[in-house]
């Protein structure tokens, strides 16, 4: 089958990378989690102080991506790829509630979106990818052959958000969790660059009542569909 690629977008905690990364490994495909990147240069910002007092020093974080390199790195103990940030593993550090509530702020700074927009058309350019966030289908990839647009209920996305950082041995609150899902949404949709938005092209599916199971099933029958017919 010719090999495509799969732009997945939609809100916050709703199973993207989860499906992504599934479908990824299914397909034999490049699998991008381009929410990483921004994490990673968030992360980035949060340890070399240009956030102080919840004030994000733009200026400098923008003459300082050039300093940054991001890769993703499978490592021999891993099932999926890993975020490294200029060679350190950062998997679990860009997952913690911290990064989480500035990440949305440093995602709306037009040069970062141009700097990492860059890099993961880079990414995808043979085809066999699947990358998600907000942006895929509608900025870097709007010729996608697939474009995939995810929702679920609020409190389904914020109790299985909780499910899987308590699960890491995080001490968290589930209303915290609620309202940094909401607030995200709230950014990602409104933001002046690139805002969260559903293309006329994709297909929409709200997966509050499926399965990761049910999900990768109907993923695989899309692309099977849309691999035969380009
Ligand atoms: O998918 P995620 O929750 O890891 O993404 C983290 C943040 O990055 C999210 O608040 C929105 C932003 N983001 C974005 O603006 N564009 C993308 N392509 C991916 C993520």
């Amino acid at each position: 089958m010719q090999k495509i690629t799969i732009a997945i977008d939609g809100h916050s905690s709703c199973g993207k990378s989860t499906l992504a990364k599934d479908l990824a490994r299914e397909l034999n495909y490049v699998y991008v989690d381009s929410g990483a990147m921004y994490r990673a240069v968030t992360y980035y910002a949060i340890q070399n102080g240009l956030i102080s007092n919840g004030d994000l020093d733009q200026i400098a974080l923008i003459n300082a991506l050039n300093d940054l390199n991001i890769t993703f790195q499978k490592s021999a103990d891993a099932v999926h790829p890993e975020v490294f940030l200029n060679g350190q593993n950062v998997e679990s550090k860009i997952r913690g509630l911290e990064v989480s509530n500035y990440v949305s702020t440093v995602a709306a700074i037009q040069e970062v979106r141009e700097f990492l927009v860059e890099q993961q058309r880079q990414m995808g350019e043979n085809g066999g990818v699947v990358m998600d966030g907000r942006d895929i289908g509608s900025v870097v990839f709007p010729n996608a052959e697939l474009k995939i647009f995810l929702t679920a209920d609020t409190d389904i996305r914020a109790e299985r958000r909780f499910k899987e950082l308590t699960g890491k041995g995080e001490d968290v609150d589930l209303q915290a969790i609620k309202e940094n899902l909401i607030k995200r949404d709230h950014l990602d949709t409104t933001r002046k660059e690139s805002p969260l938005k559903q293309t006329e092209d994709a297909v929409v599916i709200d997966n509050t009542h499926l399965s990761k199971a049910e999900q990768l099933l109907l993923l695989k029958q899309l692309v099977a569909d849309r691999s035969v017919t380009i």
